[in-house]
């Protein structure tokens, strides 16, 4: 009879021996444990590795190896040094030409005319979200069909009809912020306008969504102190899309109330909460005008599934509308003031145009509305043009497509495959918008119809399709 040895890791144990008795032996040292683990991380990345460079469906898009191998890439230019990834997409065109994996999973498009392809209307093909962070902090849901059951109550609420019956809201603290700046006149102190604006928008906001409103203009520092928790929050994106778990970790109920305590960073999602709770306990008031009610009260007591909104149901979805319609919109303001301000030739037209509008009011204490400023053609020119330069958003926000293959500059993107186009070189392509750095109301009032239409196409500044913004109007 003879018997045959096991070698592992150098060693020589008898084949009899079981697993057993060789996990009661020496054999399972903590060395040997690191280092089995260590082999198994190994062939996992180098099979995965395999994977993404030569076996997955994006095998044959072009782009750079470390790209396609690994988040890392984008995490290196977007957190190390700073976000500028977008920076080096378009040096990655240059060299690869229109259609890039930039991800391994994700493809960019830069060829301004393929945006009718990837941001589609339902009508064309269904589109996801991309839940790279977290579906919940950008999109009303990620799924296209939810998603369209979902929007069509909520865009009733944004018609251009519906904002025009609460424009009262939005005056009101717009003569607010005036009162406010007018006291610093003449006192040589310094207002952080960043902080006034985002106070002005966090307001006006909340006037559509909840029935307690934030009164942020009435605080002596604008709440400078909640922008820099804001701040902090928003540098943080690119590190939490990077490693998604930690937002689901951040998530749990202990850590939740502890980041809330510190950070105030849900506290619209728990005014939220509070209010769903108390509206459910009195009739609807959807019987009152429009200007009396909220986009809450709408929610609570519409037939929406709150199921559908996610986790965080109707409370989830009031702090995105808070989040997304305060800062950008506060964020443009500050582009077209800035701008103004800086370039003094730019303003005189405005004033002379507003100037007029505002003597059709005699008495001087009534004001325009907005029927008759979005009529004012220089305003509109100088919106369009800040809207253009303040870019929307910064981060990639791509659309999937779960049932069809889309063939875009002569790729066929397979269905599945996160695709993105970035809106910053939409509104930088200086084809379209000749000097684009240059902020140029008047390209707007004196471009030929042709060159318009081109303009149009190419502006971007609240994506397009299915899931373009609801704030829009
Ligand atoms: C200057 C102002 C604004 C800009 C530039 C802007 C920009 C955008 C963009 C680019 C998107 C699409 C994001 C994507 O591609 O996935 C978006 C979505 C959205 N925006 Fe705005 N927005 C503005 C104002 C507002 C306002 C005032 C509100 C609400 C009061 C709002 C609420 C939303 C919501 C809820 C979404 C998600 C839509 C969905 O998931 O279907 N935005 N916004």
């Amino acid at each position: 009879m003879f018997t045959v040895d096991v070698h592992v890791f150098g060693e020589v144990y008898p084949a009899s021996q079981s697993f057993t008795e060789l996990a009661h032996s020496s054999f399972l040292t903590w060395p040997r444990i690191i280092k089995l683990v260590g082999v198994c991380a190994f062939v996992y990345v180098f099979m995965l590795a395999i994977y993404r460079l030569y076996l997955c469906p994006l095998a044959s898009f072009p782009g750079p190896v470390l790209a396609k191998l690994t988040h890392w890439y984008e995490f290196y230019y977007n957190v190390v040094r700073g976000g500028k990834y977008y920076e080096k997409i378009r040096e990655l065109h240059a060299k690869y030409g229109p259609v890039v994996r930039v991800t391994p999973e994700e493809i960019h498009i830069m060829e301004p005319s393929a945006y009718k392809e990837v941001f589609v209307f339902g009508v064309v093909r269904k589109t996801n979200a991309y839940p790279r962070f977290s579906n919940d902090m950008t999109a009303i849901s990620t799924p296209h069909d939810v998603h369209r059951r979902l929007r069509v109550p909520i865009d009733k609420l944004f018609a251009r009809a519906s904002i025009l019956r609460i424009e009262s809201r939005v005056a009101d603290r717009v003569a607010r912020l005036c009162d406010r700046l007018s006291c610093y006149q003449g006192t040589g102190q310094v207002v952080n306008l960043t902080n006034a604006l985002s106070s002005l928008t966090t307001d006006v906001i909340s006037s559509v969504i909840f029935e307690e409103p934030s009164d942020y203009l009435g605080d002596p520092d604008f709440n400078g102190e909640w922008y820099e928790t804001l701040k902090w929050g928003t540098r943080s994106v690119f590190i939490f899309k990077h490693l998604p778990w930690i937002v689901s970790v951040l998530g749990r109920p202990l850590l939740r109330s502890l980041v809330t305590r510190i950070t105030r960073w849900t506290v619209w999602d728990e005014k939220a909460r509070r209010e769903v709770l108390l509206i459910r306990k009195r009739p609807s008031d959807a019987e009152q005008t429009r200007e009396k009610t909220t986009i809450l009260d709408h929610l609570a007591h519409s037939d929406l599934v709150e199921s559908e909104f996610g986790n965080g149901g109707f409370p989830r979805l009031a702090q995105l509308i808070q989040q997304a319609g305060a800062h950008n919109v506060s964020h443009a303001l500050g582009t077209i003031i800035t701008y103004l301000l800086l370039e003094p030739e730019k303003i005189d037209p405005l004033r002379r145009e507003l100037e007029d509008i505002w003597s059709k009011h005699d008495d001087r204490l009534s004001v325009p509305s907005w029927l008759e400023l979005e009529k004012a053609p220089y305003l509109s020119a100088v919106v369009a043009e800040g809207l253009r330069m303040a870019i929307g958003g910064m981060n990639r926000t791509p659309r999937v497509f779960p049932n069809d293959d889309v063939k875009i500059c002569g790729w066929v993107i397979p269905r599945g495959t996160p695709v993105s186009m970035t809106t910053h070189w939409m509104h930088m392509d200086p084809t379209v918008f000749p000097n684009p750095e240059c902020f140029e109301p008047n390209r707007w009032l004196t471009a030929s119809p042709d060159e318009l239409k081109v303009m149009q196409t190419y502006y971007v500044p609240f994506a397009k399709g299915s899931r373009a913004c609801v704030g829009q109007k």
